[in-house]
């Protein structure tokens, strides 16, 4: 496994990260038992990945605190996130603390490396600023948080409006935000930016369209074509990322994906879910290619140039 550093936070991070939500949810979403959960962790680990990222609302601290009970604490990087708002009703500041306290509980440990304002929405910015993240500060000073982060509510706002106010303050060590290889807005309106303040990357969604059928990009790109946001010319075929794969390309969609986001500058560490314990090992091998081919990264940027709409 390749590490880096994730941003001002110092910390030396593996750069592909399990993301413990999404649609697998380790599993809890797909049928497995906890065990099997637990054992997608431990065999992500033993791949050598060490950025864990999960959440109070995911239900799955506990499977982590379980997979590395025992383990040395500062060989694992861990990310977590507290819930900003449910149904339209913003957590309460005196709330931070004890969902917090929660959260140390599941883990099974006394402290966080990363706790993330979870799922931002743009109209929700100011509130999470100004009445939460003063809490968070509290619990940092306690020792009980190590950086601060915040994540965008990608499907809701795919041009990352929310963030681009974000990086007007100095408040956040680290962003958690989509990109993919046909959303790449992230490229354009946040990496560099992000570079600049030394701001943390994760991104999520980086599997997205890699996993759809041929046929649904097939119909993006006549989407696309039809709104002029993609050159007829340079789509060329039914399906749009088909190209990719090739001898001297990636092997297929999903490691296509995983080393685009790999090499994109500014991504610190591309998050992927699963409940598949062979998955994570065969994603955590992939990522370890080289970047993809100039030329395929040159007809990617050029197919998906206008696309900033898109989760
Ligand atoms: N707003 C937020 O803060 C937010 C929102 C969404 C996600 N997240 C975080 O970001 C992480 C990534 O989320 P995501 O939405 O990108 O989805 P994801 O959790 O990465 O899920 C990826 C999907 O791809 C499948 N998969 C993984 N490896 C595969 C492989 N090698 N071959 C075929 N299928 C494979 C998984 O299914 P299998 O189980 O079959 O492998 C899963 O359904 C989440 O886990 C979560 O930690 C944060």
């Amino acid at each position: 496994m390749q590490y880096t550093i994730l941003g001002r936070t110092g910390l030396k991070v593996s750069v592909l990260g399990l993301g413990c939500g999404g649609p697998s949810r380790l599993g809890r979403k797909t049928g497995r038992n906890e065990e099997e959960s637990v054992a997608v962790v431990r065999r992500a680990i033993d791949a050598g990945i060490n950025f864990l990222d999960t959440a109070e609302s995911y239900g799955t601290e506990g499977f982590i605190g379980k997979a590395i009970a025992g383990l040395p604490r500062e060989r694992i990087v861990l990310s977590t996130k507290k819930t900003v708002s449910r149904k339209g009703v913003m957590a309460p500041p005196e709330e931070v603390p004890a969902s917090v306290e929660a959260c140390l509980s599941r883990l099974g440990t006394d402290y966080i490396d990363v706790l993330h304002m979870h799922n931002v929405r743009p109209g929700e910015y100011e509130y999470v600023r100004d009445v939460l993240v003063p809490q968070v500060r509290k619990l940092q000073q306690a020792g009980k948080v190590r950086f601060i982060g915040i994540t965008e509510d990608f499907d809701g706002d795919s041009s990352h409006t929310m963030l681009r106010r974000a990086l007007g303050d100095d408040c956040w060590d680290v962003f958690l935000l989509g990109y993919n290889l046909v959303n790449q807005s992230a490229a354009r309106t946040v990496f560099p930016d992000a570079i600049r303040k030394g701001v943390g990357t994760l991104v999520m969604y980086a599997l997205r369209w890699a996993r759809r059928t041929a046929e649904a990009r097939g119909e993006l790109a006549r989407q696309l074509i039809a709104q002029s946001r993609m050159d007829p010319s340079a789509a060329g075929q039914d399906d749009p990322l088909g190209f990719l794969v090739h001898p001297g390309g990636a092997s297929c969609l999903v490691e296509a994906a995983l080393r685009f986001c790999r090499y994109s500058p500014g991504v610190n560490v591309t998050l992927s879910g699963t409940g598949d314990a062979s998955h994570a090992e065969a994603n955590a091998r992939m990522i370890e290619g080289p970047p993809l081919p100039a030329e395929d990264m040159a007809r990617l940027e050029r197919l998906f140039e206008k696309v900033d709409h898109i989760p």
